[in-house]
């Protein structure tokens, strides 16, 4: 069959590296791919946010199965467009993307449903919204209701800091996404991810991972898209995923289809384990990016039968068999990254540090002018590794990157470091 996947992040990257792999394509196309996808499919320039173009080039192609990458094209309808056009697609419609879409939604589903999660108010006016902050005091997290490309979330230290979030976002720093907001509690644990794919019904577990979001060695400094991660999460053992699943994964899925819009595809939960257990912080309904990366290098499975079945309503069907390695990647990004950066500045000799058959060098904001790998990006590559433990896993990661000659280019230092002073104590 031939597939469409949308999108041109590492996350892409490594989808289609891993869909590449399956005996059932016969031809793969990425809208619009990277720098480093031209081996592996066939990159096409297409407009995901003009649908038309979409179904035009799924019909000249002959295109079976579209794999939708990143969320802005599912809370765009791209999904609800080609299943219309009775195109097979992996992703959300857009009244179940809103679950990332809009932070408040998810916010009364969990009210709704008793999901724990931090408790919040939803606001649409400052005198309001500085009102719940003097009664609930800081630290307190002030969010953007809408998208945001991962920036709209300020935790605030004092109340003077969240005041000044409040007028910032309602005097338009997020644009549309900050004409409302969710301000919450301040939760205390460790941050996780955990990966479900779910037909609307039933649900597959699909991995757990931990990444970096800040930009500085040590989780400091701005948050990023991610600047790393490893899988598996240490801190998500079978015990603590059952009560993930159980507290907050399968009352989201129930009560998505009683609320008359059932969620098919991937549900990423982004989590705090508290004192009290598992907490939701938020939902996104895409692969995380990097955590897709180092999902993608220890799935033994082939992912094409499992991501139709998620879409067909038959995921209770397949199974996923899953390498019991650690993988473990590391972002490389444009200096000046989160901030402004430079663009065309060369990368050297990436072919000789992906070379060991346990390293794979995913793209991101990269491009192919002639010979020449170009960085165009933030985030530009992501270096992963599959490793017998997670200290060999970085090792291995790093090893690699130390043999790109990228000056233009930074990395942290530290990816995993949590899971590496575990491994050290035990
Ligand atoms: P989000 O975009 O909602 O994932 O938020 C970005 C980051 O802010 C999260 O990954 C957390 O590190 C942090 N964060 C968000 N909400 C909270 C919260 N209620 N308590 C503590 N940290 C939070
Ligand atoms: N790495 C976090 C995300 O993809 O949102």
């Amino acid at each position: 069959m031939n597939i469409l996947i949308i999108g041109s992040g590492g996350r892409e990257h490594s989808l289609a590296w891993k869909v590449a792999q399956s005996p059932l394509i016969d031809t793969l196309y990425v809208a619009p791919g990277n720098g480093g996808m031209g081996d592996i499919a066939k990159c096409v320039d297409i407009n995901s946010s003009n649908h038309d173009e979409v179904v035009l080039f799924c019909r000249e192609k002959n295109i079976e199965f579209v794999l939708i990458g990143p969320e802005t094209p599912l809370v765009e309808g791209l999904s609800d467009r080609l299943i219309g056009e009775e195109i097979q697609t992996f992703g959300p419609n857009a009244a179940a993307a809103i679950l990332e879409g809009s932070k408040g939604f998810t916010k009364d589903l969990c009210a709704k449903y008793n999901i724990p999660t931090a408790a919040y108010g939803r606001f649409k006016d400052a005198p309001s919204a500085k009102k719940f902050i003097r009664i609930k005091g800081a630290p307190i997290v002030i969010k953007a209701d809408g998208l945001a490309a991962g920036k709209g979330v300020i935790i605030a230290e004092t109340i003077q800091e969240a005041f000044e979030a409040v007028d910032d976002i309602f005097n338009g720093q997020f644009g549309a996404a900050g004409t409302e907001l969710v301000i919450e509690e301040f939760l205390i644990g460790e941050e996780v991810s955990f990966f479900v794919l779910t037909d609307g019904k039933n649900i597959l577990p699909f991995g757990t991972a931990q990444d970096h979001k800040r930009v500085g060695e040590g989780d400091i400094g701005p948050n990023t898209g991610g600047m790393g991660a490893y899988s598996p999460a240490l801190v998500m053992d079978a015990a603590m995923q059952k009560r993930t699943i159980n507290e907050i994964i399968l009352p989201t899925v129930k009560g998505m289809a009683a609320e008359g819009t059932p969620f098919k595809g991937v549900l990423f939960a982004g989590l705090m384990i508290t004192d009290k257990g598992p907490e939701l912080i938020e939902y996104n309904v895409r692969f995380g990016d990097p955590e897709c990366q180092c999902l993608m290098a220890r799935l033994e499975s082939d992912i094409v039968p499992i991501l139709i079945a998620c879409a067909n309503g038959t995921i209770n069907q397949v199974e996923a068999k899953w390498s019991d390695k650690v993988s473990l990647n590391v972002v490389m990004a444009a200096n000046g990254y989160p901030g402004p950066y430079k663009k065309n500045s060369k990368i050297i000799n990436l072919e000789q540090a992906g070379s060991a058959n346990n390293i794979m060098i995913f793209h991101a904001g990269t491009k192919k002018i002639g010979h020449n790998i170009l960085a165009t990006g933030g985030r530009v590559l992501n270096i992963t590794s599959l490793s017998n433990t997670v200290t060999e896993a970085k090792n291995d990661a790093y090893t690699a990157l130390n043999q790109i000659n990228w000056p233009e280019g930074f990395y942290r230092k530290d990816i995993g470091w949590r899971a590496v002073e575990h491994e050290n104590k035990e």
